[in-house]
């Protein structure tokens, strides 16, 4: 892809109308290995580098939020050596990257069932949420262990425990209550949603917060995916027009 198509893209977009969130759903890395007659493997490694440019792109482009679904709650199901493979490569990838991540200002806030991961993936995270917790730049959520269903089964039980305890009554259970009793409490919703690798599925991912979220996809695997993919998707959305359910131009009365 040529640094004119580059250009070209970022002298289309609106500054002014950039997301303020953007998640990421992460697909296409076994195809792409399996493509190249290589381990699954080398496809979650190609997908890590991937990640690294869409998250400094984030930053350049000022984006608030990124969310990035990198491991659900079905992913167990892959055989053992895989969940292993995408563990080291969480390490690898936090160990290689925090001062990258310090320096641009980015804050890392992991999101899921984070208990439930193996040790060594939890010690780093746990150290690279301490270094980059006063980063004021973007938020980089990683979703690991997630899934949209645990994640609404644990905001149910919080609030059922609360209303059990006397802290709140039923009554005060609104969207605006269960919204911050989810993992991304005090966050926006996600504006854009980006699936690479062609399927057209959520995946169990976020299924409270996209309620209204564009969706945009493309065909290309994600460890083919970088920049110029990204910036494709903003200039595409920002063409949207998005009603949240209501007109065009119509002022309520
Ligand atoms: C889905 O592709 C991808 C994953 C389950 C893992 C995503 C992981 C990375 C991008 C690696 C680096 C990041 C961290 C932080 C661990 P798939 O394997 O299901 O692809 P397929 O549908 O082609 O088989």
């Amino acid at each position: 892809m040529s640094g004119d198509i580059l250009q070209r893209l970022l002298d289309t977009i609106d500054w002014g109308r950039l997301p303020a969130h953007i998640a990421i759903i992460m697909d296409g890395n076994g195809r792409w290995a399996t493509e190249r007659g290589l381990p699954r493997a080398f496809g979650h490694r190609a997908g890590m580098d991937s990640l690294k440019d869409i998250v400094r792109i984030c930053g350049e482009l000022k984006i608030s939020y990124l969310t990035v679904y990198a491991f659900s709650t079905e992913n167990w199901k892959r055989p053992m050596q895989e969940v292993n493979v995408l563990m080291d490569l969480l390490v690898e990838y936090l160990g290689r990257e925090i001062n990258e991540l310090c320096q641009t200002g980015v804050r890392l806030n992991p999101i899921g069932r984070l208990g439930e991961l193996p040790l060594r993936a939890q010690n780093a995270l746990q150290a690279a949420v301490e270094r980059t917790r006063a980063n004021e730049g973007l938020s980089l959520n990683i979703a690991l262990n997630y899934g949209g269903r645990v994640e609404i089964v644990d905001m149910v039980r919080s609030i059922a425990e609360d209303v059990k305890k006397g802290y709140i009554s039923i009554e005060q259970i609104d969207e605006k209550l269960v919204s911050s009793c989810l993992y991304t409490t005090g966050q926006p919703d996600p504006d854009l949603l980006i699936r690479p690798s062609g399927d057209l599925r959520i995946s169990n991912f976020l299924l409270w917060q996209l309620a209204y979220t564009e969706f945009w996809h493309t065909d290309i695997l994600w460890p083919d995916f970088r920049r110029v993919h990204l910036l494709q998707a903003l200039v595409d959305y920002q063409r949207r027009e998005r009603r949240f359910g209501g007109l065009k131009n119509v002022n309520s009365t």
